[in-house]
């Protein structure tokens, strides 16, 4: 379902972290039987971040969180909530959220984790909209942050090779100009596809036990394929459903910046959409498929090369297992 929204919340700072440690397509042909020029070929990844053993995912937040406050120049007293997008935390309970709070130093105000898969981010960013638009806070801390390499299946060649580990944060606040902030945003999910995607022992459908650890029930299980096919479809529908909630055509949009999960996926969806490559943002070579980390991890990237510009029109685009899916437009 689609709201239209004006002058919301406004990306006031942002910032990202990923791991120092690069883990080429090269090491992975040491790992599994696969080669570069598959991987490069069919999703456009030539190395991702992997964190080491003694990392969790809290660790990167904190890094993106201090760098967006400083970005946006306000204090971590200033946050009143804070929203991670997380499918990876540090713990099934208490939230990645509440671990934050407290690790920046930010006053006990509202915590809590979204769970949207890839769309965590988008998810998050529209909730802190809603409490931005009531009046209700002032400053709320977005992150996206995800450890996928944790839950990857390292004999899986066709899942293995896609998953990197990074973090994103954003300060948000209404801009005391009112044609800045996000213009629409489009949620959706559908459920029946489940099966797609998901990590079937851990949970209370399936305790983990030694014989859910031997088959390695804890870890990802995708059909590629599948997914493939639901991200093309939900990506245009999301995209569509922001743009004309915003009363905006694709031709209004100055940066187009999709979740990163496949360069044939992004690809794809642009030419549908009818977008000048050059408007669409791609890193995905580098840091692969960071899950609800790639957008904000993409929007820090663009705006240190200067593809983003104060006014420019952003249409982001996620999808994710669930099937979860989130366009948003955002004037910067
Ligand atoms: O955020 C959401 C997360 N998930 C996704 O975004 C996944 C979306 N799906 C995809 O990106 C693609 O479906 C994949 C990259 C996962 C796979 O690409 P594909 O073009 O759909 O390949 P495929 O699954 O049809 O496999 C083609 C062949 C198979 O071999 P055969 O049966 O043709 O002999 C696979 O076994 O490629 C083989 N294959 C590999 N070969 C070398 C699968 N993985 C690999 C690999 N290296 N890593």
């Amino acid at each position: 379902m689609c709201t239209q929204r004006l002058g919301g919340a406004s990306i006031l700072g942002i910032g990202s972290a990923a791991p120092e440690n690069v883990v080429t397509n090269r090491d992975l042909e040491k790992l599994v039987d696969t080669t570069d020029q598959w991987i490069l070929g069919r999703t456009g990844i030539r190395e991702r971040r992997i964190g080491p053993e003694d990392m969790c995912t809290s660790d990167l937040c904190e890094k993106a969180a201090l760098q967006a406050l400083d970005h946006a120049g306000v204090a971590p007293s200033e946050i009143e909530m804070v929203i991670v997008g997380t499918t990876t935390p540090d713990f099934i309970y208490p939230s990645l959220a509440s671990i934050v709070q407290h690790r920046i130093g930010a006053p006990t105000g509202g915590a809590f984790d979204v769970q949207a898969a890839c769309s965590g981010f988008l998810y998050a960013l529209t909730i802190a909209d809603q409490f931005l638009r009531t009046g209700k806070y002032e400053k709320i801390l977005v992150l996206g942050a995800e450890m996928p390499s944790r839950l990857v299946n390292w004999d899986d060649r066709a899942s293995c090779v896609l998953f990197g580990d990074g973090a994103g944060a954003a300060v948000v606040g209404l801009s005391d100009d009112t044609s800045r902030g996000m213009l629409s945003s489009c949620l959706g999910a559908d459920g029946s596809t489940w099966k797609m995607l998901y990590q079937p022992a851990g949970g209370t459908r399936q305790p983990i036990d030694a014989e859910g650890l031997e088959q390695k029930l804890n870890k990802t299980r995708m059909e590629g394929n599948e997914v493939y096919k639901v991200a093309v479809r939900t990506l245009l529908a999301m995209a569509n459903g922001a743009l004309e909630e915003a009363g905006l055509t694709i031709d209004d949009i100055d940066l187009f910046v999709p979740h990163q999960a496949n360069l044939r996926i992004i690809d794809a969806v642009g030419k549908r959409l009818g977008l000048d490559p050059e408007k669409v943002f791609v890193n995905i070579d580098r840091y692969g498929n960071t899950s609800a980390a790639s957008i904000p991890l993409a929007l820090r990237e663009a705006l240190d090369v200067g593809r983003i510009k104060e006014g420019d029109l952003i249409l982001m685009d996620a999808f994710g297992a669930g099937a979860s899916a989130a366009g948003v437009v955002l004037r910067w």
